[in-house]
């Protein structure tokens, strides 16, 4: 089993999101079986990678649809994402500068970012598109 299930992030009820945050768990507990198994750093930079565009991609996703739908809490959306993605970059510098010590501050904020970011940000959203019709 991986380090986060699937039910640990409550669905925003737009259901390509769900899909994505699902992908999202999944590429987070391959990273983290990467760091456990002593697959080494080529697994590890791998995971890296995919969580990276995988992130970029969901988060350009979310923000397309939400301006197509004039989201009025668009702005601080893309701010939280831009965040996310700032801190996400920092981390996997000093990873790889130091890998032992980073290794469980990357994962922690792995987890908080996708489980808080998806449960309060994205949560709103999710009640605003399905008012639009979307599901
Ligand atoms: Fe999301
Ligand atoms: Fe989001």
């Amino acid at each position: 089993m991986g380090l986060i299930s699937c039910n640990k992030i409550l669905t925003v009820g737009v259901q390509r999101f769900d899909e994505d945050h699902h992908q999202l768990v999944a590429i987070i507990n391959q990273l983290h079986k990467a760091f456990k198994s002593g697959e080494g750093m080529h697994s590890i930079q791998l995971a890296l990678q995919q969580l990276d565009s995988y992130t970029c991609y969901h988060f350009h996703a979310e923000e397309e649809l939400l301006a197509q739908h004039d989201y009025p809490l668009l702005e601080e959306h893309q701010k939280a994402h831009q965040d996310i993605l700032s801190r996400f970059a920092e981390l996997q510098a000093e990873f790889h500068a130091s890998p032992a010590a980073m290794q469980q501050n990357l994962m922690q904020f792995l987890l908080d970012w996708l489980i808080s970011h998806t449960k309060t940000v994205d949560q709103k959203y999710g009640l605003f598109l399905n008012s639009r019709g979307i599901y």
